[in-house]
């Protein structure tokens, strides 16, 4: 079968014959129809990701067909399109993965490829509103953005909420889950065509962070004073401007961040986060209870995830040099067979 490996760190993916995978005792085989880029991808291309293990099929996301199944699983599974949850052995706690936890598509290998051998109980129904390109485009992020906002941040309807760098995939998804829960939701990009893009998703507004006054221009057309405006704020930049958010917070606002895309957070103001009972939290994909009910929730509201672009799986060192240089807006897609 073909795949796209990462064979070294900092070379592009060689596109390769592999042998298909046998179903184990619990698992099926997937026939991938189509699987979607993470920024992790990136990163364990770069070497910049824990316990890196090369060679390995990249890529987290994936929707495809049951095609076959191993030792104790239901022949009735077989011809099932499924979605992939990369959230692998989360356990038994809700509040934190076990110690067996992974993610799909490295150490494992992944979903760059025409087939997956997987744990049955990692497959879901694909929402039927969704084509394979759109279901593949739903697991990671959805997950990630779906834990953040609604398991560790709490949102509730008519709730305000910020969403920083609104053209990453994980962002765009916490917009739509925010808009459809009916919360006021304004954005932070480096690109004035993707506040405008975000404003078409049912965004109210929002600041391009690269104007070194972004925080001073939010509050002013939010019409929030000293005292901050949000309730929610959802970031995955980290980095110096990290500490601005303490002042975008109205008080007692949660802050919820799960990536450093820009280092380490530095100079936030100890007396800013107390005397606001500031709730600053970090969060990591979610359980297999949170995909599920993710999964129950785009269907209620048929959210349709962004997609940048769709590329052939031949074309995967392609679709990840556009993630590395930051154009896209929603989630960069690849199509099998
Ligand atoms: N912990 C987890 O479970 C988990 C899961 C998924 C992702 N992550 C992490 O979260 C981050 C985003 O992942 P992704 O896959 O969504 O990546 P992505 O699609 O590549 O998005 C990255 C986005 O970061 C934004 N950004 C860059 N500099 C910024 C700044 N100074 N302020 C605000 N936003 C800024 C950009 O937004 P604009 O284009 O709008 O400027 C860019 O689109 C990565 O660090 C990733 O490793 C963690």
């Amino acid at each position: 079968m073909i795949v796209a490996l990462q064979t070294e760190t900092n070379q592009p993916i060689s596109i390769s014959q592999i042998p298909k995978p046998v179903a184990a005792a619990g698992q099926v085989v997937v026939g991938l129809k189509a699987a979607a880029l993470n920024h992790r991808d990136v990163f364990v291309q770069e070497g910049k990701y824990p316990g890196i293990n090369l060679p390995v099929v990249l890529g987290s996301d994936g929707a495809g067909v049951v095609v076959a199944v191993g030792e104790g699983v239901s022949d009735a599974l077989l011809g099932r399109e499924v979605v992939i949850n990369p959230a692998l052995n989360w356990g038994v706690n809700p509040a934190f993965y076990g110690k067996d936890f992974k993610i799909l598509g490295m150490p494992d290998n992944g979903t760059f490829a025409e087939f997956i051998a997987i744990d049955a109980k990692n497959c879901y129904a694909k929402p039927s509103h969704l084509s394979f390109e759109a279901a593949a485009a739903l697991p990671l992020a959805a997950l990630t953005g779906w834990r953040a906002l609604m398991g560790r941040a709490g949102l509730k309807a008519g709730e305000r909420v910020l969403v920083t760098g609104i053209g990453g995939g994980v962002a765009l998804f916490v917009l739509q889950f925010a808009v459809a829960t009916g919360a006021e939701v304004w954005v932070t990009s480096g690109s004035d065509d993707k506040i405008e893009r975000a404003v078409a998703l049912g965004a109210k507004g929002g600041v391009n962070y690269r104007q070194a006054d972004w925080l001073k221009k939010l509050m002013e057309v939010t019409g929030g004073g000293r005292a901050g405006y949000f309730d929610v704020i959802i970031d995955s930049a980290g980095g110096p401007s990290f500490a601005k958010l303490t002042d975008a917070a109205a008080l007692g606002a949660r802050i919820c961040f799960f990536g450093g895309t820009n280092g380490n957070i530095t100079d936030i103001v100890p007396s800013k986060v107390f005397f606001k009972q500031l709730n600053i939290l970090g969060s990591t994909m979610g359980s297999d209870a949170e995909f599920a009910d993710m999964l129950t929730f785009v269907e209620k509201y048929q959210i349709q995830p962004v997609i940048d672009s769709i590329f052939p799986l031949e074309q995967a060192q392609t679709a990840l040099a556009r993630m590395n240089e930051g154009l896209q807006f929603g989630k960069i897609v690849l199509k099998i067979g």
